[in-house]
């Protein structure tokens, strides 16, 4: 067992790819203890050699597939052990479907709201008990700009985990535990591929880094705020999105959706 500087240990999911690496490597950083979660056993061992090698941190792995029932509970299980608790819970698995509603199956649909609304409520439910009871904790579930605006079932998923994070600091960060929804407009990650849509006509204005959304994620967390808008420009959409009429904002989400 290393020695960690503030004995923390920070449970991350999709801690593979694009946010949640990026997460992984800045809790690091931080020399946070870590727990990496995806489905991709190979890449989350070469992760956790990497973070163990640059940051002399402990980290552990699991190989889990979050919209399945055993895949959900093995983490809620590392979410409630005792010994070495976990500190921070960052929820930000996810992906989104790169048809319309209606061409999609009902399966499908069910899938992506099992991985952005049922996946993370389940793992906030075993993780905020334990962290009252210590009086210390922090959770980050990243959600998205799309979660202000009619976007299809994604955004609404994203709205969901928005106005539940919302409710959950005003409740339990008197208690200690802060609950903070990150919402990254575009990001430079494997997301778009992944869903198999064409970024070209997506202006190079509009893309983040990761490290920048991470980085203003987490100084936002540690603030003890609800909410957080990487960079200014997606901030000052975020506060016009509430002026727009409903037709216009579902036209600044991408129209199919
Ligand atoms: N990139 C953007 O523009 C953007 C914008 C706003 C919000 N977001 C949100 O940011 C979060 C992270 O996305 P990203 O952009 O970093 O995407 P990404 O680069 O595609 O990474 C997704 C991660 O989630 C894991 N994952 C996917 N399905 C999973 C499952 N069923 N069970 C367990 N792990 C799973 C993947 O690992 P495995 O494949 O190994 O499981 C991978 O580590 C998502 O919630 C997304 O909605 C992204």
């Amino acid at each position: 067992m290393t020695d960690a500087a503030n004995n923390s240990t920070a449970l991350i999911t999709g801690a593979t790819a694009g946010l949640g690496a990026e997460f992984a490597q800045q809790l690091g950083a931080q020399r946070h203890n870590l727990v990496l979660v995806a489905r991709d056993t190979a890449r989350l061992e070469a992760k956790a050699v990497r973070l163990r090698q640059d940051f002399a941190i402990d980290v552990e792995i699991i190989s889990a597939d979050l919209q399945t029932a055993s895949g959900v509970a093995a983490v809620a299980a590392r979410l409630t052990q005792p010994q070495n608790p976990v500190t921070i819970l960052v929820n930000n698995a996810g992906y989104g479907l790169a048809k319309p509603f209606e061409q999609n199956t009902v399966q499908q649909e069910a899938d992506q709201l099992a991985i952005l609304v049922s996946a993370p409520m389940q793992l906030m439910h075993a993780a905020v008990e334990p962290m009252l009871a210590r009086g210390q904790g922090m959770i980050i579930n990243v959600a998205s700009l799309a979660g202000f605006i009619p976007r299809g079932t994604y955004g609404a998923s994203k709205a969901w985990i928005i106005s539940f994070s919302k409710w959950a600091n005003v409740n339990y960060g008197p208690r200690g535990v802060h609950v903070t929804a990150v919402c990254p407009g575009f990001v430079h990650t494997e997301f778009h591929q992944r869903m198999g849509a064409s970024t070209a006509k997506i202006p190079g204005w509009l893309w983040l880094n990761p490290d920048r959304v991470v980085r203003e994620g987490l100084a936002a967390a540690w603030a003890g705020k609800s909410v957080s808008v990487p960079s200014r420009r997606y901030a000052a959409l975020a506060r016009l999105s509430k002026f727009l009429p409903e037709r216009l904002g579902a036209a600044a989400g991408w129209r199919r959706r």
